[in-house]
C-alpha cells in the first residue's frame, strides 16, 4: 500500500522513541522507503545505529555535519520525501514548529520542507494538558499539520491521562490514509465556493470587471475537495485551472452566478470569495456597439446586481449550516468588515487588505483576519494555499460541532 512512498522519520525524544523503530520496520514492509532524522534528545533513548540498520540509509543527526551537508543537505532531506513524519513529537519539537525555530537538524528541516507533515505527540499528560502545548497545537492544526493520537492511559511517568504515544499499527494507519486520501473530515460534505469576478457586459465588447484572479477561491476549493467535501466551484471568468476533484460551472455575470449557486443548493457550507460586481447596465448590454457621438460621453445606468452572500445568509428553509463571506477591503479592514458581517447575516467573514500595496490581488499571499461572533483572530501573512488549507480546516471544525 505505501509502495515506493519516501518517509522521512524524524524520532524525537522520549521513551516512546523504541516504537519508532517498529514503526520505520512496519512502513518498509510495506513498502515505503523511511530516512530517519534523530534529534540529540531521542539519542538519549535509542542509537543512531539502530536506526540507521533497520532503515538501511544513514541516520542524520546534525545540522552542522560538515560530511552530511556534503552528501545530503537539510534541504534535500526536506524536499527527498513524501511525508514527514515525527514520531514521537515532543512538547518542545511542537513548540519549535509551531514558532517556526530552527537550531538544530530536526526543525530545520521542518521549518525547510515543502511536504506534508504529520506528528505523533508523545509527552507527560501535564504537559500534554498545559495551555501552551494546547496553544501550539492549534496552531500546528492551523497550519495544515497532521495529526495522530496521542492515547490516553498509563505514562512512562507513571501518571495517568492523555499523552501516550499512537500505537504504530494506528501511525501505519494514519500514513495510509494520508496517502490513500482517507483523512477526510468533510467527507459526505457538500460545499459552494464561488470565486474570481464577474464581468457585467456595457455593449457587446465592453464590459465592467475588476482585478479578482480566483486563485484564493481556487486554493480553498482544492483544499476542501482534498479534505473529502463534494465541492460545486462557480466560477466567473478566470484562466485556472480546475482543481482535482472539484464540479466547476463557469459563468460570466452576477447574475448567472447567483442562479448557479441557488441550482447548486441545498448544501452544507456555501464560501462565497468570488469579488461579485455589485452593479450592472440597467437596460442590460444591449445589441449594439456603443459610439462615439456628438451628445458626448455616454452615462451609464446601472442597477445593482443581487448580493449572493446575503441571500444565502438570510435563506430561511434550507440554509447551508455555515456561510461563509470574504470581505476585500483598503482602509479600516477589521473595523469594515465587521460592520459587514453584521450587514449580509452571515457567520464568518474571512477579511484581508486589497489595496494596492497589500498585492494581494492577483498575487500568491494573503493576510486574513477571522472574523466570527465571538471575535477576531488574525492569521500571519501566508500562500494562498496555506490560507486555503488552514480555512479549510476552520470550515471542518465549525461543521463537526
Ligand atoms: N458578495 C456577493 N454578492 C455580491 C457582492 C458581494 O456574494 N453582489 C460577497 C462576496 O463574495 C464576499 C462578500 O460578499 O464574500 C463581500 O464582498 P465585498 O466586495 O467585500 O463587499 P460588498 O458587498 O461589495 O461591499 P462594499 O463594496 O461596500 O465593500
Amino acid at each position: 500500500m505505501l509502495d515506493g512512498k519516501r518517509i522521512l522519520l524524524i524520532i524525537g525524544g522520549g521513551v516512546a522513541a523504541y516504537k519508532s523503530l517498529d514503526l520505520a520496520r512496519r512502513l518498509m514492509e510495506r513498502g515505503a522507503s523511511v530516512r530517519g532524522v534523530l534529534t540529540p534528545a531521542g539519542q538519549q533513548f535509542i542509537t543512531p545505529m539502530s536506526v540507521a540498520s533497520l532503515t538501511g540509509d544513514e541516520c542524520y543527526i546534525e545540522l552542522f555535519s560538515l560530511k552530511d551537508e556534503a552528501e545530503m543537505g537539510h534541504i534535500r532531506l526536506s524536499r527527498e520525501a513524501d511525508l514527514v513524519v515525527i514520531a514521537p513529537a515532543t512538547a518542545d519539537l511542537m513548540a519549535k514548529m509551531a514558532n517556526g525555530l530552527a537550531n538544530d537538524l530536526a526543525s530545520t528541516i521542518l521549518l525547510a520542507t515543502d511536504k506534508q507533515v504529520m506528528i505523533a505527540p508523545a509527552m507527560n499528560a501535564e504537559m500534554w494538558a498545559n495551555k501552551a502545548t494546547q496553544r501550539n497545537i492549534e496552531t500546528l492544526r492551523r497550519d495544515g499539520i497532521l495529526m495522530v493520537g496521542p492515547g490516553a492511559g498509563m505514562l512512562a511517568c507513571g501518571e495517568v491521562g492523555p499523552g501516550r504515544l499512537a500505537e504504530v499499527p494506528d501511525m501505519i494507519e494514519a500514513i495510509e490514509d494520508f496517502f490513500t486520501g482517507g483523512l477526510r473530515p468533510l467527507a459526505g460534505k457538500k460545499i459552494i465556493v464561488t470565486a474570481g469576478p464577474t464581468h457585467e457586459p456595457i455593449d457587446p465588447v465592453r464590459y465592467i470587471a475588476n482585478r479578482s484572479s480566483g486563485k484564493q477561491g481556487f486554493a480553498l476549493a482544492g483544499a476542501l475537495s482534498a479534505f473529502g467535501a463534494d465541492v460545486t466551484l462557480v466560477s466567473g471568468p478566470v484562466t485556472l485551472d480546475t482543481p482535482p476533484g472539484v464540479t466547476r460551472v463557469d459563468v460570466e455575470t452576477a447574475l448567472e452566478m447567483d442562479a448557479a449557486v441557488k441550482s447548486a443548493l441545498p448544501a452544507d457550507a456555501a464560501i462565497c470569495v468570488a469579488a461579485v460586481a455589485d452593479w450592472r447596465m440597467k437596460a442590460g448590454a444591449g445589441g449594439e456597439k456603443l459610439k462615439k457621438s456628438k451628445e458626448g460621453i455616454p452615462a451609464l445606468d446601472l442597477c445593482e446586481n443581487p448580493d449572493i452572500l446575503k441571500g444565502l445568509s438570510s435563506m430561511t428553509e434550507g440554509r447551508p449550516a455555515l456561510v461563509v463571506g470574504f470581505a476585500a477591503e483598503t482602509e479600516k479592514v477589521i473595523e469594515h468588515a465587521k460592520a459587514k458581517r453584521e450587514r449580509k447575516g452571515c457567520d464568518l467573514i474571512v477579511a484581508n487588505d486589497v489595496s494596492h500595496s497589500s498585492g494581494v490581488m492577483g498575487g500568491d499571499d494573503n493576510q486574513v483576519h477571522i472574523i466570527t461572533e465571538s471575535g477576531v483572530e488574525s492569521w500571519p501573512s501566508m500562500r494562498k494555499d496555506d490560507v486555503a488549507r488552514a480555512l479549510a480546516q476552520t470550515i471542518a471544525d465549525t461543521l463537526a460541532h
